[in-house]
């Protein structure tokens, strides 16, 4: 195995600057549909060839990466843990080797250990894409969720993003901090006591904590909410059946937002536990433009690492 001096796949927001964000931002708005249409099929990444390889359960991110690549031309075959060799007993980095002796231009990753594409991109030539390690970062959800807010008209600085749940466990919580606060907006994590560590407001001065709920989504741009990830904990540390009462967003608080407020949700979704239907079906809810902007993000990122970093001018509209 190889030492690998740099990687030149996307393992985390942290390793992006402001520029290179903007820049995804902008490329993606270019792969958008318009209108009715569905996303357009072209021809940019045609011969390249890559693998999703899932170890944790995935809707969202494993069919957009999916479409993504072949959206571009490119060849996609995924796999999940359950039907690989993991479960014979293969090491992690002997599945990576044995991928990569298949000559794949890019793996793309989802795992439930914290940093395991890092330390697996050490040893790898082929660039890794993470999609979600642990509970610590999961770049393109942060990236589409910055697009959907740059669409519903607002600017990424400046604002008051509010992200009320499960923020221990989340890395969605944590590629969004790392995302927000490198264009000088606001963020308040909220959730019970035992959800919400104070470590991540050493990411940036302008990261708060609280309890209160009321508190946070008062005059907020945009509610993040997310689901309570029961399966990362071995017990719950708070009362499980009272937690909609007092971190479940409901119609009332939106009042208590701006008017024109922005409500995201990472998804999978559980009504009537983190956020009510009707929030969730409202005029004000952003979630299904997030699932639909996960495949314009995620081709630019693949562009990005598959071309590499330069100026694109084809397939500008
Ligand atoms: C999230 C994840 O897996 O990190 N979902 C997603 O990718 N859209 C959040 C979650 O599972 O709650």
């Amino acid at each position: 195995m190889r030492q690998r001096s740099s990687g030149s796949g996307l393992l985390g927001i942290e390793d992006l600057t402001r520029d290179e964000i903007q820049s995804i931002l902008d490329r993606a708005r270019d792969f958008q549909p318009r209108g009715d249409e569905t996303f357009r099929r072209l021809e940019l990444l045609r011969g390249k060839m890559v693998v999703n390889l899932f170890f944790e359960a995935s809707t969202r991110t494993r069919t957009s990466f999916e479409i993504a690549a072949r959206r571009l031309g490119a060849d996609a075959v995924s796999i999940t843990a359950q039907a690989s060799s993991v479960t014979k007993g293969e090491s992690l980095v002997d599945t990576l080797n044995t991928l990569a002796a298949m000559r794949p231009d890019a793996i793309i990753m989802r795992h439930a250990s914290s940093g395991a594409p890092h330390f697996l991109q050490r040893y790898l030539d082929t660039p890794i894409i993470n999609a979600g390690d642990g509970t610590h970062e999961h770049p393109t959800q942060a990236l589409l969720d910055a697009r959907t807010i740059l669409d519903r008209g607002a600017r990424l600085e400046n604002l008051k993003v509010v992200i009320i749940g499960d923020i221990a466990h989340s890395r969605v919580a944590r590629s969004n901090v790392y995302l927000l606060s490198r264009f000088g907006s606001r963020i308040v994590l909220c959730g019970p006591a035992s959800l919400l560590p104070r470590e991540l407001t050493q990411i940036a001065p302008g990261v708060t904590l609280t309890n209160d709920m009321d508190e946070a989504i008062r005059d907020a741009d945009v509610i993040m909410m997310l689901r309570v990830q029961l399966e990362r904990q071995h017990e719950a540390s708070f009362p499980v059946n009272e937690y909609f009462q007092f971190y479940g967003l409901r119609l009332e608080h939106l009042r208590l937002a701006k008017p024109d407020v922005i409500v995201m949700h990472p998804g999978p979704i559980n009504r009537g536990r983190e956020i009510s239907s009707e929030v969730a079906d409202s005029q004000r809810s952003a979630i299904l433009n997030q699932v639909e902007n996960g495949i314009a993000v995620r081709m630019a990122v693949l562009e990005r690492v598959l071309l590499g970093a330069r100026e694109h001018a084809v397939a500008n509209h």
